[in-house]
Order: structure tokens, then C-alpha cells, then sequence
């Protein structure tokens, strides 16, 4: 006698000949639908994520399923239908703590529905991220959700998965002529916040450490700083524009050039919050303070920069809500290929600790060690 939960509770069934290691193994979609008196097309679209089921329904067939130890082979599905229930994801910087967010975001997600992830990550490294995406054309993943490196224009390759039938969503930074569904933040808005709230303290020389400019998110982010610079009337003087790899060092070594400039600058805006603390070591180690010498300004709003001194002022961006809501598409393509692309714009917050200050009255024309 074996058990499986239904309808009314727990119910048994006979199955006289084999074991329970057995019927594991042999239970299959059509078991399933009988024992949870459900259609085979119903057990199916739980387990593939192809249909919206009702709750109940979908619970009792995934009740049935864990009672029976039914394994669906991943392998046998992909190959007859070119399709499995993996999501691959590409990232192009597994030790910038933003990432990992962006991931949890969509796996948890994912996961929800019955897929399973397959992370990549490319050390944005272009020629690592071709390699990747080649090879995982053979784990059939149903859907791809790309962040591009920095170097990359992967349109070719998002273009030839999603010919191919899987669904592919752009996000965080978007390839040239990329036409499909994408996902990214309001980089313009958040940029010009953060420059604003600058301006509001008195700076006027302000600096911006930008982001590797090939990349559509640190593009827009400079144009949120040139627009409120302009805005308020304010010159950009030469050398007050650096562009820096997304990283601590980045960030480090452009503050460097930046405090040997006169006037030197009373202010950095930084591009990410990796590019801030790198910014933070070059100031301290050139004998200033933040915020009474130089005030700063990060963007992604990472709680490390809330465990430093001084705590980061930053524009927040929702990694999780970027990852989750990137999965909520591809979910939603695998169910309907047609419809026309979707371009989520996800909006940001300037959150207001402890690195800004107002200017000190004569810094400007103090050099630095
Ligand atoms: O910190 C990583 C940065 O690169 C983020 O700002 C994000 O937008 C990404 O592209």
C-alpha cells in the first residue's frame, strides 16, 4: 500500500507489484494525473509552467508528484521538445555584490514556478561570454536572461536563442539594436537626483567617476549628471569626467587623477557604489575626510555601503525587483511567444546617509598629499 495526499486528504493506493523505490521511478505524468484526478494536459502545465493552473489544482498535482518521488527526466524532455525547465542567466561580475541580488531576484522566482537556474558568469570577459552562451545552447534552457559585459554586443547571439524559441530578456545594460523584452532602471532620473542633491549642498565642482561608457546604463547615467550640471548653470571643467571600470579600482585610481586637480573638486559622484569605495580609499589615503573634505555619492545602494564609514549616500536600485521581474517575462513567454516586446523601466531612490556635506569654505585650492 503507498500514499499519496488528495483532494480529501491523504490517499492510499495499491500497487502490487513493485517497490517504493520502483514506483519512483516508474510514476509517470499519467499516474500523476489519475492519482491527483486531474488531465494529463493539466499535470503537464504544472510541471511545465506552459498554462496558468488554478491553485488548487496545482497544488494537489505537486502534492501527488512529491508523494510519488516523480522525476521527470530533464534530458528526455529537452531533446523532445527542445525545450527544458532551465533558465539561464549570464552575469558579468559574480564578485560585484550587486549581481548575486539580481540573481536571487529571478531565481527566486523561478524557482516558484517550477524552473531551475543555470548561472554564467563572464568576468566581462566578452570571449568567456561567447563561449558560455555556445554552450549553452545544449541544455535547451527555455528562457535566457542576459547582462552583457562590458565590452559585448550580443544581439547576434540573443537574437539566434530567441529565433530558436527561447525567451530572452535584456536587462541592467542593453546590447545595440537589441529589439526584445528588457528590463532596466531609470539611470537618467537616478543620476540627476544624486547631482541635484550635490548642487542643493552648495557644490559646484562636482566630479563624476563614470561607468565604462560602451555600456547603456553608465551612458545614461552620465547624461543624468551633464543634465542637472546644465540645469543649474553649472560648468563641467575639463577633467572633472573620468570613466572607470565598475570597480573598486576603477574607482581608486580615477579619484586619484581627480584630487590632483585645481581647483580640485568638492565633490564625486560616482557611478556605482564598487567605483565609490574605491573613491573612499584614494580620498582617505590622500589625507582627506569624507564628507568635511570631499563628499561622495554611490548608485545600486548596496548594504555593505551602509556597514562603512561613513555610511554611503547612494541611489538605490532594486537588484532583486531587476532578476525578479526579468523571470516574470520569461515565465510569461513561454506561455505566450507573441505578444509584442515588453521594456520595464524600474525607478530609483536617492538614499541620504553620511557621506555628503556641505563644501568647505576654501577647499577648493587646497592640494592634496
Ligand atoms: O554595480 C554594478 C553596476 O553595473 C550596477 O550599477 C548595475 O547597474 C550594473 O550594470
Amino acid at each position: 500500500m503507498y500514499y499519496a495526499r488528495g483532494r480529501g486528504g491523504t490517499e492510499a493506493f495499491f500497487c502490487p507489484s513493485v517497490s517504493v523505490c520502483e514506483l519512483s521511478i516508474m510514476a509517470n505524468m499519467k499516474q500523476i494525473a489519475k492519482l491527483a484526478g486531474v488531465s494529463l494536459g493539466t499535470v503537464s502545465h504544472v510541471l511545465n509552467g506552459t498554462a496558468r493552473v488554478r491553485e488548487p489544482l496545482r497544488k494537489r498535482v505537486l502534492e501527488v508528484v512529491q508523494a510519488s518521488g516523480y522525476q521527470p527526466s530533464q534530458l528526455a524532455r529537452g531533446l523532445r521538445r527542445d525545450k527544458t525547465n532551465m533558465i539561464a542567466m549570464i552575469i558579468p561580475d559574480i564578485m560585484n555584490p550587486f549581481f548575486p541580488s539580481v540573481v536571487r531576484g529571478a531565481e527566486d522566482l523561478a524557482f516558484a514556478n517550477g524552473y531551475r537556474m543555470i548561472l554564467c558568469n563572464t568576468d566581462n570577459d566578452h570571449a568567456k561570454e561567447i563561449v558560455q552562451l555556445q554552450s549553452l545552447r545544449s541544455y535547451f534552457p527555455a528562457g535566457l536572461i542576459v547582462i552583457s559585459s562590458n565590452f559585448s554586443d550580443l544581439t547576434a547571439q540573443a537574437k539566434s536563442y530567441r529565433e530558436n524559441g527561447a525567451a530572452v530578456v535584456c536587462i541592467d545594460r542593453l546590447p545595440p539594436n537589441w529589439d526584445g523584452d528588457t528590463v532596466t532602471i531609470d539611470n537618467v532620473d537616478g543620476a540627476r537626483k544624486a547631482t541635484r542633491f550635490l548642487i542643493e549642498q552648495g557644490h559646484k565642482a562636482i566630479a563624476m567617476i563614470a561607468g565604462p561608457q560602451l555600456l547603456t546604463n553608465a551612458q545614461d547615467r552620465l547624461e543624468g549628471y551633464r543634465r542637472a550640471m546644465q540645469e543649474a548653470g553649472l560648468l563641467i571643467l575639463p577633467g572633472l569626467v573620468q570613466e572607470a571600470s565598475f570597480d573598486h579600482a576603477g574607482g581608486y585610481t580615477k579619484t586619484k587623477m581627480l584630487l590632483r586637480l585645481l581647483p580640485r573638486p568638492t565633490a564625486i559622484f560616482a557611478s556605482n557604489d564598487m567605483i565609490a569605495m574605491g573613491a573612499l580609499r584614494a580620498i582617505r589615503e590622500a589625507g582627506l575626510r569624507c564628507p568635511e573634505d570631499i563628499s561622495l555619492i554611490g548608485f545600486d545602494g548596496l548594504d555593505l555601503t551602509e556597514m562603512i564609514t561613513p555610511q554611503l549616500t547612494s541611489v538605490y536600485q532594486s537588484p532583486y525587483q531587476l532578476g525578479a521581474t526579468a523571470a516574470r517575462i520569461v515565465l510569461d513567454r513561454v506561455v505566450d511567444r507573441e505578444s509584442s516586446p515588453r521594456h520595464v523601466v524600474l525607478g530609483t531612490e536617492l538614499r541620504i546617509r553620511e557621506s555628503v556635506a556641505r563644501p568647505p569654505a576654501c577647499a577648493a585650492n587646497r592640494p592634496s598629499r
